[in-house]
């Protein structure tokens, strides 16, 4: 079976709904170590004051029995505690009583750079709230929980995924003039993936390669603009001569300029994803932007909203890796039970001697 990921949830309504499939028996979780990503994706410099409203934390529904998957779908959820100040704004029946608490009037002025207009266009609203609340990256926490559940699986085989901003010091000094000047930033984070075999994802078909999964994993995550794989881009101006990584006789390479993946498969070297994140696009200091209602000019929502968010898109991206790789890994090793699945890694290792 193929691993599969289902999530649901609006950034202010009741919870965060994410469904696994294709899972095997037997995969030990640690709730500790779900709860940790979790808060790694809360922290960060310059997030909203949101991150000390949501604590966030897992809960199970289904698929899992004594911190064991059953092989069943595996069912998680994450609490939006904010949603006690939206309960009339975001109830999901028309509600009872008089408007209060928060999201009770009409949002009309989109923001550039949101899904706000391109949504209530495309969807026929009338509220952009409609759009925004899904749009919204506050989902991403239950992506995050689903990728730790991805490198639970990934470390029965020794494959470890870790994400991390690029350029720490300076992007602090950006964030903190963003602030002052009531404007955002963005920036860029790196994923690496140790211990992956050679031989996951295929060049048989574009929709197999590796590399295009791993893309487009990064890339569908919010306010991600560009993403590449070992060098990417720079490759572009290098000879040849500079830009591969020549094969020693014990098949492994001394540079790894490919980042880790050739012709859509893993090489047995270290992966390497790297991703640009655009300024966030809810300013303090609002863009100009139109009334959808009047028709007339005016400035763009002004919601709560981080100045960066780029460390936590770090813990988000690692998560994407995760899962992308997971479900790579158990493409080619298969298994029902996580026994099988780390017997047959077992097996194939020794097929190509591989150590
Ligand atoms: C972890 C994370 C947190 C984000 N927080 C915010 C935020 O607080 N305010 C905001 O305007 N955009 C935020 N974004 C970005 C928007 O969700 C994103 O720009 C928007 O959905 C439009 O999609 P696009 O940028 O991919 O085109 C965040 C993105 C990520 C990954």
């Amino acid at each position: 079976m193929t691993l599969a990921l289902t999530t649901a949830g609006e950034s202010h309504g009741p919870a965060l709904v994410a469904i696994l499939t294709g899972l095997p028996a037997g995969l030990v979780l640690d709730r500790e170590a779900i709860d940790a990503d979790l808060r790694r994706r809360q922290e960060g410099y310059g997030r909203s004051p949101r991150q000390q409203i949501e604590t966030d934390q897992v809960d199970v529904f289904a698929g899992l029995r004594h911190g064991r998957t059953l092989g069943t779908p595996l069912a998680l959820v994450v609490w939006n505690r904010d949603h006690k100040n939206w309960t009339w704004g975001m109830n999901p029946w028309p509600p009872e009583g008089e408007p209060e608490g928060k999201g009770t009037k009409p949002v009309t002025l989109p923001r550039p750079g949101h899904a706000d207009l391109a949504g209530v266009l495309k969807y026929g609203l009338s509220d952009v709230r409609d759009a925004l609340e899904r749009a919204s990256a506050r989902h991403t926490a239950v992506h995050v929980a689903a990728g730790s559940v991805a490198k639970a699986l990934l470390g029965t085989i020794g494959v470890s995924v870790e994400g991390r901003t690029v350029e720490e010091e300076s992007l602090r000094a950006r964030i903190d003039e963003a602030r002052k000047e009531r404007d955002t930033v963005g920036g860029l984070i790196e994923v690496r993936a140790r211990g992956v075999p050679p031989g996951l994802g295929s060049y048989a078909t574009k929709e197999d390669r590796l590399d295009a999964r791993l893309a487009a994993a990064v890339m569908g995550i919010q306010a991600v603009k560009g993403v590449e794989i070992g060098e990417g881009f720079a490759l572009a101006g290098k000879f040849g001569s500079e830009a591969h990584d020549e094969i020693r006789t014990d098949r492994r390479r001394d540079t790894n300029h490919a980042g880790g993946i050739e012709a859509g498969v893993s090489n047995g070297e270290e992966i390497v994803v790297r991703a640009a994140m655009k300024p966030l696009p809810s300013l303090m200091k609002p863009l100009a932007s139109v009334d959808l209602k009047s028709g007339t000019a005016g400035e763009a929502l002004v919601e709560r909203s981080d100045v960066a968010a780029v460390e936590a898109l770090a813990v988000v991206a690692e998560a994407a890796v995760a899962w992308e790789l997971a479900r790579a890994a158990h493409e080619k090793f298969g298994g029902d039970a996580v026994d099988d699945f780390v017997a047959a890694w077992r097996a194939y290792l020794e097929r190509i001697g591989w150590r």
